[in-house]
């Protein structure tokens, strides 16, 4: 029988064959030991060399790293295993065998194991990773699709900028000039009047020369929007949906979670309702920690938003920024012209901003105003002005990083491990 290690819990006390790479080994004289992956799951396979013909001893205990291997055993439930069974190991067929894998048990260095992130994905670490990342996913889904929301996909070649010119990656479009998405979110406003809740979930673009921790040129961004929806709709929705990503991946990644260290008893305390302050207060707030240098107007850094989330357990609402600072298309607050009904969603423990998020300029005087005093003349807008013409109605939307959020939810440092093939300022390779 031909199965997969996340199925021997179905075939107990059963013989087995699996699919496998060796991921590691120990042997001595009378038994050897195989760590075994196939994708799915780890399974050690004991082969004592007693109970198996000599030839099938002697191949045991020479296999080599990720050498490929199809493992026939009987299934064992095994309490000190992390994963609960053990194959006690009858037969072993070598597939290919792989000659001096560069990854060994042994540590490796940051740059080397970027260099060879085509074999890194096949770590332990790595694939609790993914699998993490995958379980966001797959929660996305069962989120939206549960509330009504269609998934729309908006296009990566577009001539727009949303979030502003200087982050654009320029390509021609035959004679024309295009740019790759930095966000869908203009054409996810055109989708939710025709199909009124909406959510994207694709690839975006930054040219940013940004190098820390929580900046990749290439990320995914989930994005939903929703027509007759006022701001503050819109952030009950963004705080029930990180709630239930969290609370799904602590349901179904618990040897992930364990395997990465992850402290979830942090994780567990993620459910809705978030804590909520206004900009202003942020900066009140910053001033009395000390932090001289920021005033009224400015950005928050880093440091700025690791300060304020460091006061709550969950993760924190930053409303109303300054229009200066945030994009065209905001819709600027009720009782003030100077800020917006935005918000931004910082995660705790350092891991910044998660989640950008604003209510939309539904009138077309005002958007038009908008577009000229950000120089954004081109025609290129034409389109998006138009859906202020036919039947505007208050919409609200917002932009989930998914890297930030993999990277928060799994513990780990920074956003290069949360994809499996990042674009970082100087890499391309693999
Ligand atoms: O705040 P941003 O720029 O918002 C937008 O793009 C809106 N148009 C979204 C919308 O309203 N539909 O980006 C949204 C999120 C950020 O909060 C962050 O999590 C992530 O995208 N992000 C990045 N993640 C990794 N690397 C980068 N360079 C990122 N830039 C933004
Ligand atoms: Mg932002």
């Amino acid at each position: 029988m031909k199965i997969t290690i996340s199925e021997v819990n179905k075939y107990v006390g059963e013989e087995v064959t699996i699919g496998a790479w060796l991921a590691n080994k120990r042997s001595s004289g009378k038994i050897a030991f195989l760590q075994l992956r196939d994708g799915t799951g780890f399974i050690q396979g004991v082969v004592v060399k007693a109970e198996v013909v000599e030839d099938v001893f002697q191949k045991a205990k020479s296999i080599t790293q990720e050498t490929s291997l199809y493992v026939t055993g009987v299934v064992r439930e095994d309490e000190r295993s992390p994963f609960g069974y053990e194959l006690t190991v009858t037969n072993v067929e070598v597939i290919h065998e792989a000659v001096d894998y560069p990854i060994t048990p042994k540590e490796h260095g940051t740059e080397f194991l970027m260099d060879h992130r085509h074999l890194w994905l096949r770590s332990k670490r790595q694939h609790a990773v993914m699998k993490i990342r995958n379980e966001i996913i797959r929660a996305t889904y069962e989120f939206y699709n549960d509330r009504g929301f269609a998934k729309v996909d908006p296009p990566i070649l577009t001539g727009s900028a949303p979030e502003g010119t200087t982050e654009l990656f320029a390509t021609k479009y035959f004679d024309e000039d295009a740019y790759l998405s930095q966000s869908g979110q203009l054409y996810m406003e055109a989708a939710a009047m025709a199909l009124g809740k909406v959510f994207s979930f694709g690839p975006t673009f930054r040219a940013e020369k940004s190098k820390t921790r929580r900046h990749l040129i290439e990320f995914w961004m989930i994005e939903p929007e929703m027509a007759f929806t006022e701001h503050e709709e819109s952030l009950k929705v963004q705080e029930e949906y990180v709630s239930h990503i969290v609370q799904s991946v602590l349901k179904n990644c618990q040897l992930e979670l364990k395997t990465l260290g992850r402290d979830t008893s942090k994780l567990e305390q993620i459910k809705a309702p978030f804590p909520r302050i206004s900009y202003d207060e942020a900066i009140e707030f910053l001033h009395e920690k000390g932090f001289d240098d920021i005033k009224w107007g400015d950005d928050f850094g880093a440091p700025h938003e690791t300060a304020i989330a460091e006061s709550y357990d969950k993760p924190v609402f930053i409303t109303n920024y300054p229009k200066a600072i945030k994009p065209f298309y905001m819709q600027p607050a009720p009782d003030r012209d100077d800020v917006v009904l935005c918000a931004d969603l910082i995660a705790p423990e350092g891991y910044g901003e998660i989640i950008g998020g604003s209510e939309r300029i539904h009138d077309y005087e005002l958007l038009k105003q908008q577009l000229e005093a950000h120089g954004l003349t081109s025609g290129a807008y034409e389109w998006y002005l138009e859906l202020r013409k036919y039947g505007s109605v208050p919409h609200s939307g917002f932009g989930l990083g998914l890297e930030r959020t993999v990277a928060w939810i799994s513990g780990v440092e920074h956003v290069r491990e949360t994809i499996p093939f990042p674009r970082l300022l100087n890499r391309l390779y693999p």
